[in-house]
């Protein structure tokens, strides 16, 4: 769904998500991070003020962590989602899940995580952002992917685009702990926000129906419910955010 501006894309993600919580109190969400989704959150905030929604019965789980990253950094993804969105809801804190940027052991932790996923039932509406380079959650384009929740190196590509966020690029951590394409597939629900002319070509890849793993978008063309919801710049490659 093509919308004319960012702010209408983020209305429609957010009922979307409404409308999720309200057919299930106790819906289990997957969530991003990133610019693309933060006017969602602040719709999501004001329906959750004005009694539209309510997260007392929800559980969250993020699609990825920078690794190594303490919870209480201000980079880290724990701290953007408690200081845009978590802390501003009536969600219990101890149903929001994001994977421990300080976990000794990665692998366990990513192991712990998808475990804690398939137990609580399975996501049943994940709402995904896109990279320029087409990667969803930490799911870098290269020859072979990652099925289930691994600790990732982010390509330098990402890295210079997320630097915007830190002082300096070297700040910026080499890796990440994030859901596999596995992990995204099991959603039962997904739906991806693009957002700006940077996001044009891995759009067009993703919505061209063919399948590389050179744009991990593209597999979700085998997932049966996935809404694209993008603006007019990322669909026709417009201005710049
Ligand atoms: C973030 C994530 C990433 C972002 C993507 C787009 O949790 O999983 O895949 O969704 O890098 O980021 P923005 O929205 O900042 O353009």
């Amino acid at each position: 769904m093509v919308f004319e501006s960012y702010t209408e894309m983020c209305n429609k993600a957010a009922d979307i998500v409404a409308e999720q919580i309200t057919l299930k109190s106790h819906s289990v969400l997957g969530l991003p991070t990133g610019l693309t989704p933060v006017k969602m959150y602040e719709i999501l905030i004001e329906k959750n003020k004005n009694g539209e929604i309510d997260f007392s019965d929800v559980k969250t789980f993020n699609l990825d962590e920078y690794y190594p990253v303490s919870p209480i950094d201000k980079h880290s993804y724990r701290y953007f989602m408690n200081e845009t969105f978590f802390k501003k809801i009536n969600i219990k804190m101890e149903n929001t899940c994001i994977l421990n940027g300080q976990a000794e052991d990665a692998e366990k932790e990513c192991d712990m995580y998808q475990k804690l996923i398939e137990k609580s039932g399975g996501i049943d509406l994940l709402i995904l952002g896109i990279g320029r380079n087409g990667h969803i959650g930490f799911n870098e384009p290269d020859e072979y992917l990652l099925s289930y929740t691994h600790k990732t190196r982010l390509l330098q590509e990402t890295i210079e685009v997320n630097s915007k966020l830190f002082d300096d690029v070297s700040e910026v951590p080499e890796y990440a702990l994030t859901m596999g394409i596995g992990t995204i597939m099991q959603a039962k629900r997904i739906i991806l926000l693009a957002s700006g002319k940077s996001k044009y070509k891995a759009l067009r890849e993703l919505m061209a129906g063919k399948i590389t793993t050179l744009n991990p978008s593209t597999l979700l063309n085998v997932h049966p419910c996935v809404t694209v919801l993008c603006d007019r710049d990322a669909y026709e490659g417009g201005k710049e955010k």
